[in-house]
């Protein structure tokens, strides 16, 4: 589904991602954690074409569709204009499936986006991405700024989604205990680069892992 090989992502002279090789297979969920400033965003731009490469490869095997730090909604604009949004390159205008799978969002669809909450935002910012039936979903920090509740409700809509549909999911999460439990597989990424990649249950039980994210207590 999504190869990226030796990848090299620069912004100016400095040196972003430095010879990143990750795969997501078909039907996968994979997590990808690490610090402040270790690229994480910089890789999902770059898978998204929305940034220049300097070097290696991304290999896509079919759609890709984001779900930007910061959920980047147009906050002037209806919940159900932002959705539309989503599905306009692929020529997809109802929303009605979106809202099948976050019944909350039909009764905001006028809304403007700006006067929702954290959450709801989240939800038309997961919806969006939906919109165009996109074979990998890459998750740009899910939980940011969320109550945890909110995040186990939207993190359990994604495993539902990859099971039901076969959709591949990059989840990229600060709150690398969640990411963990609910991906097959994962990769930490430090300083640019790739520093430890395995099956989840494997970093859950390693010790460098458990000391920087999971707050050092054994998982
Ligand atoms: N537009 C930019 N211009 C210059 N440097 C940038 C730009 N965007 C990101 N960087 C730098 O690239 C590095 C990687 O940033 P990136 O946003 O990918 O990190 P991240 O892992 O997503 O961090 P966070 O967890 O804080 O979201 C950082 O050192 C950052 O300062
Ligand atoms: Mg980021």
């Amino acid at each position: 589904m999504l190869e990226v090989q030796d990848l090299v992502v620069r912004y100016g002279s400095a040196v972003a991602l430095d010879g990143v090789s990750l795969v997501v297979h078909e039907g996968e969920m994979v997590a990808l954690v690490g610090p402040n400033g270790a690229g994480k965003t910089t890789l999902v731009k770059a898978i998204s074409r929305m940034l220049p490469v300097a070097g290696g490869s991304i290999r896509l095997g079919g759609s890709v569709a984001q779900v930007p730090e910061g959920r980047q909604l147009f906050g002037d604009m209806s919940v159900e204009d932002n959705l539309r949004l989503g599905g306009w390159a692929s020529g997809r205008r109802d929303p009605a499936p979106i809202y099948d799978l976050f019944p909350k969002l039909r009764d905001l669809r006028r809304r403007d986006a700006w006067t929702l909450s954290g959450g709801e935002q989240q939800m038309v910012a997961v919806g969006r991405a939906l919109m165009a039936e996109p074979r990998l979903l890459a998750v740009d920090e899910l939980s940011l700024g969320l109550a945890p509740l909110v995040v186990e409700d939207l993190a359990r809509h994604l495993v539902e989604l990859n099971r039901s549909r076969g959709m591949a999911v990059l989840l990229i999460e600060q709150n690398a205990r969640l990411a963990l439990d609910i991906c097959e597989r994962g990769y930490v990424l430090e300083a640019g680069r790739v520093a430890l990649s395995g099956s989840c249950a494997e970093l859950r039980q390693n010790q460098a892992v458990q000391h920087s994210y999971l707050g050092g207590t054994v998982a």
